[in-house]
């Protein structure tokens, strides 16, 4: 299927970046992801909205309007094949002539590429079993609620994960477990749900807004915003992680020790329950 490119519709192969594009020399642009379930955006807004953001924080003028964005997604979702799809998108400065560290002056355009892909399915034994994770310290820069496209910190905690046979890297810095390597991260402590508060330290989530927002309209289950510390960490009975791409993942070892009793926990089982409810 086609994806956008700067304005056109084009085969993949044809959506070509010059290598003097500062998102190759620099990455310097934002990116996000939207999933799809069932042929049907969630958290649309929400998305284009922490896209707007991220933009802004790194003075990138919004190359596209919302309506604009919404007729791209549309598009992408209609021509998938799958019903289960994640949107990327991604805005870089675009194309300078010449190498320099600073904005080009006058601006250039940005460079848009929007491209949709089939959602990955959970393996079978993560679905009966929960996953893994394991700890790292967070190597990460001091902003890191803009959605860039510098990956590298994350890129090399999730690399580790995969080495030790597990599914996510939960990040640690000055001794708090923050966030994943691309999910944000939950622990049910004495019964009630933590989390780490939005800040220059977190991705905001999406899923982890609206999950929180679900709670919230609930009233039942009591949620702490604040970071977690890591041995508080091994003392919850339950944690999962959240992301578009995940939903909610449940996470039930941790550095080779088991999260609780090792088992998907009841509070995720609810959770996720009432989320793929909201979902539809
Ligand atoms: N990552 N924290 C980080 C560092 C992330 O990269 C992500 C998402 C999240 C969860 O955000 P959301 O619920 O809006 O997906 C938290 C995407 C999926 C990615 O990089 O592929």
């Amino acid at each position: 299927t086609q994806v956008y490119f700067n304005g056109r519709w084009v085969a993949p192969e044809q959506a070509q970046v010059s290598v003097f594009d500062r998102g190759f020399l620099f990455g310097d642009g934002v990116y996000e992801v939207i999933p799809v379930f069932a042929g049907r955006s969630f958290g649309l807004m929400e998305h284009i909205d922490r896209l707007g953001r991220s933009l802004a924080a790194i003075d990138i003028r919004e190359p596209l309007e919302r309506h604009e964005w919404i007729a791209i997604i549309e598009r992408l979702v209609r021509d998938c094949p799958s019903p289960d799809v994640s949107i990327y998108i991604q805005v870089t400065r675009g194309t300078a002539p010449k190498r320099d560290h600073a904005y080009p002056n006058p601006p250039v355009a940005a460079t848009v590429l929007a491209s949709a892909s089939p959602m990955a399915a959970l393996s079978e034994t993560i679905r009966r079993e929960g996953a893994r994770a394991i700890t790292v310290p967070d190597l990460r820069w001091a902003r890191c609620d803009i959605k860039s496209v510098n990956l590298l910190p994350n890129i090399m905690a999730r690399q580790q994960a995969v080495a030790a046979g597990a599914s996510e890297a939960i990040l640690v810095r000055d001794g708090m477990a923050l966030e994943g390597a691309a999910s944000n991260l939950f622990a049910v402590i004495d019964g009630a749900l933590h989390t780490a508060p939005l800040g220059p330290h977190i991705l905001g989530g999406i899923t982890r807004q609206k999950l929180l927002e679900m709670l919230r309209a609930q009233g039942q289950l009591a949620v702490v915003e604040s970071a977690i510390p890591l041995d508080r960490l091994f003392d919850a009975s339950e944690v999962f992680v959240t992301s578009s791409t995940r939903d909610l993942l449940p996470i039930t070892r941790i550095d080779e020790r088991p999260v609780g009793d090792g088992r998907i926990g009841p509070v995720w089982t609810t959770l996720n329950r009432d989320f793929q409810q909201m979902k539809t």
